[in-house]
């Protein structure tokens, strides 16, 4: 949702081809997050056309990324060739919230026509219309319907009207963010500041790429504190009622006086790794700000008790985990990944000889769990769907109630939580906003919060008590696959982990964790099923609408199908639980619709074949997903895929790959960016 990115060379000479190419790179890794219009923001040439003059220029195009770089090597009063010693450029890819897609409405947003200030944004500000009608009163005039607008303005407001004329620009955006309420993470530029960044986020994620040849000279940046600043009414110059700070930076520098150095500001690693692995991961209220080379780190209001040093990270992440390869598309890598993906979801943490499962983010707080009135598993989307995958075996296991709830449901429901449950918030990118806010909400009642993410650092790995990071590896198409299967895998073996000393659960513990042992290899399995779908696909992708029906352990199946589909394929469809057939959707049931019905022989193997033979008696021509050498399937089906038999609750992680593989053709066949469907981003961190 957004990706924001920007890039300060001090002392490393760029020319700017260079650094546009460093800036169209970066939004390129996060064009997943957005990518219905782009931007940049750099500085002009000084003084060799009138026409710029050293100011800082604009450049932003709707559509694509792809479009944006086209456009930079269309303005001719940009030299490319020239190079600069020390310069600061930054660059959003939007998916919009606030305004249609559009040049106009797309990041920076700048303060004026001279290009003063300009922003990148990501998240959403929720009283800018308060602040828009009070800078309107003070004679600013917007241009754009982006929420964002109000940011530069402010900001140029208050350097209009400071106090003293040595203020920093580090003063000025804090002075800035106290007025803001929302969520957002944020990138200024200015014109009066040049060779200077500020960055800072609240709610929306932000982090810091270091690159030095030279030893960075601290493995924690400090913070320096700046406890006597109150949120107040938007400030008039001669107004005395909030105390300023001295200007003077004390933070120490990450890479020594006037060293060489490199910045990556951006909305997460992936747009960093290929550059360096050494980041800083902002939290809440943190401003970053780099002046003269040295990056220093200071917070607005300090909480006693609050870390005093932000510690530089190293990334584990591979360049070639965010990289295509040979395949068509993200999604379709990520569904081939899944027998490695699971694996290393496993890996270290089942021993398959004494049946021992250890989460080590979990393993401090077993007790306390166990002794919980019931858990809570909130997510939205595909991440809600693991919750559903897994409640049954969870229930079983851990013999506690489970209650699975869609984050924006739950929070609209002012859902009672308290201090002995246990809320688990299971998200790929650990941002989403409803998620998150679930959390707050349930942090505030007291319950024990544990996080099921796939991304370290991210908000909600850092803001739960404890969790499992699923270890899936960078997702970067938008429709979430192997996610979902390392979900799944991941809320299992809690479920084993928490039934341990439980004598009668033994063999039922057993039998999972055998099939555990060879689910990678039975993935293997469904994936050479790839033409046999590719061929259903090619009959199926002129249909408007398509059904998918099971029950049980293949439920979540039939809703996570069901949203794989109508996601990147545009298709209407439905994930059915068979049980409620008859009680509505049969009426939807002729020969003309296509209709996909799971039966697998689990406990509802039975009460799924009536299902079929209600589907057949209407002239229903379904293709089932049944197991191997299921003879009477084959006999009742328009088309069978068979799938190896394992474990009842993991049948769900097998049954779920052929219906991403059928999307996946689908949406091909229909010719529609499969990485990027429309009016969708990867990570939603806006209500
Ligand atoms: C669907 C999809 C979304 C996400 C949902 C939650 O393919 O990807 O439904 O699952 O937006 O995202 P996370 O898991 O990042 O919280």
């Amino acid at each position: 949702m957004c990706g924001i990115f920007a890039y300060l060379n001090y002392c490393v000479p760029r020319t700017r081809k260079e650094i546009f190419e460093t800036l169209v790179k970066g939004l390129q890794r996060l064009e997943y997050r957005g990518y219905d219009s782009a931007g940049i923001a750099v500085d002009g040439n000084k003084k060799t056309t009138t026409e710029d003059d050293g100011k800082i220029v604009l450049i932003k195009k709707k559509g694509k990324v792809k479009a944006l770089d086209e456009e930079l090597y269309k303005k001719d009063c940009m030299d490319l060739e020239v190079e600069l010693d020390t310069h600061f450029g930054i660059a959003h890819t939007r998916w919009a919230t606030h305004g249609e897609p559009s040049a106009l409405n797309s990041h920076p947003q700048r303060s004026d026509k001279n290009n003063e200030f300009v922003v990148i944004h990501n998240g959403i500000i929720t009283n800018y219309k308060e602040l828009k009608k009070y800078l309107n009163s003070k004679g600013y005039e917007f241009e754009s319907e982006t929420d964002t607008e109000v940011i530069p303005k402010l900001i140029k407001y208050v350097y209009d009207n400071r106090e003293r004329d040595d203020m920093s620009f580090s003063t000025l955006v804090e002075r800035v963010i106290q007025q803001l309420e929302g969520a957002f993470a944020l990138v200024f530029k200015s014109h009066y500041f040049p060779g200077e960044a500020v960055a800072t986020r609240r709610g929306s994620p932000l982090l810091i790429g270091v690159r030095s040849k030279y030893e960075l000279s601290a493995e924690h940046i400090p913070i320096q504190y700046n406890s006597g600043l109150l949120k107040e009414g938007v400030q008039d110059k001669n107004s005395h009622n909030r105390p300023d700070k001295p200007d003077k930076s004390t933070a120490v520098n990450s890479a020594g006086d006037g060293k060489a150095v490199e910045y990556y500001f951006a909305s997460d690693a992936s747009a960093i790794i290929e550059h360096t692995n050494k980041v800083i991961y902002l939290e809440d209220d943190d401003i970053a700000a780099v002046v003269g080379g040295k990056l220093s780190l200071h917070r607005v209001n300090s909480l006693a008790g609050e870390d005093s040093v932000r510690a530089i990270q190293t990334l584990q992440m591979e360049l070639q985990e965010i990289m295509k390869g040979n395949f068509e598309a993200f999604m379709q890598k990520e569904i081939f990944e899944q027998p490695e993906s699971v694996f290393n979801t496993m890996r270290g943490r089942i021993c398959f000889h004494t049946n021992k499962v250890i989460l080590g983010g979990l393993k401090d707080h077993l007790k306390e769990i166990k002794r919980c009135r019931r858990l809570i598993m909130i997510g939205c989307g595909t991440s809600f769907h693991a919750a559903v995958a897994t409640r049954q075996i969870l229930e079983e296991l851990t013999e506690l109630p489970v209650m699975v709830e869609l984050a924006s449901d739950f929070l609209d429901r002012n859902t009672p939580v308290f201090r002995d449950d246990v809320c688990f918030y299971i998200s790929q990118s650990g941002e989403t906003a409803d998620t998150l806010m679930a959390l707050r909400y349930c942090k505030d009642r007291g319950a024990l919060t544990v996080g099921v993410t796939n991304t370290v650092g991210s908000s909600i790995s850092r803001d739960t008590d404890c969790g499992v990071h699923i270890n899936a590896g960078p997702e970067i198409g938008v429709a979430s696959t192997k996610a979902y299967t390392s979900q799944f895998v991941a809320l299992i073996m809690f479920g084993l982990m928490m039934s341990e000393d439980r004598i009668s659960l033994q063999p039922r513990r057993l039998e999972i964790i055998n099939g555990l042992k060879i689910l990678p290899d039975m993935i293997k399995n469904v994936l050479t099923l790839d033409n046999k779908i590719k061929s259903i696909a090619d009959e199926l992708y002129q249909q408007k609408s398509l059904l998918v029906m099971g029950r049980g352990f293949n439920y979540a199946t039939c809703l996570e199908g069901a949203l794989k589909i109508k996601e990147i394929t545009y298709m209407h469809s439905e994930g059915i639980l068979a049980g409620e057939l008859k009680h509505g959707p049969l009426a939807l049931i002729d020969k003309h619709m296509p209709v996909i019905m799971i039966i697998m022989k689990d406990a509802c193997y039975t009460k799924c074949q009536n299902a079929l033979q209600q589907v057949t008696a209407r002239s229903g021509r379904p293709i089932i997903l049944c197991c191997q050498d299921d003879q009477e399937m084959s006999e009742n089906a328009y088309k069978t895929i068979e799938l190896p038999h394992t474990v009842d609750c993991l049948q769900g992680i097998l049954s779920v790959i052929p219906l991403q593989l059928l999307s996946f053709h689908l949406a091909v066949l229909r010719g529609y960016d499969v990485d990027c469907p429309r009016n969708l981003a990867k990570s939603v961190t806006v209500e």
